[in-house]
């Protein structure tokens, strides 16, 4: 076992801004002075959550939406062997965590286009308290996704979320992605920027 790359940089950075965004987010969501300051870090959750799709399906080994959305059987096994702090070992996500992670994603999507459309004075009063309660439901989640990577972290005696910053974890030299592919996270950039554009315009 050596210290292997398994999340490339629109992994990572898409990670990073998406933490950022949602926290900013969720403290300026009831500001008026920082409404244009909601508008965007709303708007970098969105474009992170949409790039995020298709790098689902086209992005490196640990990325890939069948490497982590497991069915119902892997989650009761995976969730039983943490129950028995032995939890299985998994070089990308583990199947319960796959799981918080299509949650994020999709709520994040939902609450920025609800957002948008509240911005463009579309939905009235019901859109704005779906707003508020899909960004209620995705704050929920965050706290179950920051629990499981601390007791990850623990059990698996690995810095999980160093791992989210270096890209690295423990593993098998042949289990590594040969690529974090950087020229990705410029395109990422560049589609969060233009959601920026497409939400404030
Ligand atoms: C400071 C707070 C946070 C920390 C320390 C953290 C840490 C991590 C870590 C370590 C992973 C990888 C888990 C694994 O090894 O399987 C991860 C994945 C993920 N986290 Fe967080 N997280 C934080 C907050 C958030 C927030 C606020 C969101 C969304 C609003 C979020 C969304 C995600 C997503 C979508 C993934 C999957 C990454 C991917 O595959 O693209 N995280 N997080």
């Amino acid at each position: 076992m050596k210290k292997i790359l398994v999340w490339d940089w629109p992994v990572r950075l898409g990670h990073w801004l998406m933490v950022g965004g949602f926290c900013i987010a969720w403290l300026t969501g009831d500001s008026e002075t920082f409404r244009l300051v909601h508008v965007a870090a709303g708007a970098t959750v969105l474009g992170v959550a949409t790039f995020r799709l298709p790098w689902g399906f086209i992005g490196t080994r640990y990325a890939r939406f069948v490497d982590f959305v497991r069915g119902p059987t892997a989650v009761k096994d995976y969730l039983g062997s943490l129950l028995k702090l032995e939890p299985t070992p998994h070089v990308g996500h583990n199947p319960a965590g796959g799981w918080a992670i299509v949650l994020l994603l999709g709520l994040g999507i939902l609450t920025g286009f609800a957002g948008w459309a509240i911005y463009n004075d579309i939905g009235g009063h019901t859109l704005e308290e779906l707003h508020e309660g899909l960004a209620a439901a995705m704050l929920t989640v965050v706290f179950v996704h920051l629990a499981g990577v601390l007791s990850g972290s623990l059990l698996h005696g690995e810095n999980l979320v160093r791992a989210m910053l270096t890209g690295r974890k423990q593993g098998s030299v042949e289990s590594a992605i040969p690529s974090a592919r950087p020229l990705a996270a410029v395109l990422l950039l560049a589609w969060v920027a233009a959601a920026g554009w497409f939400i404030a315009s």
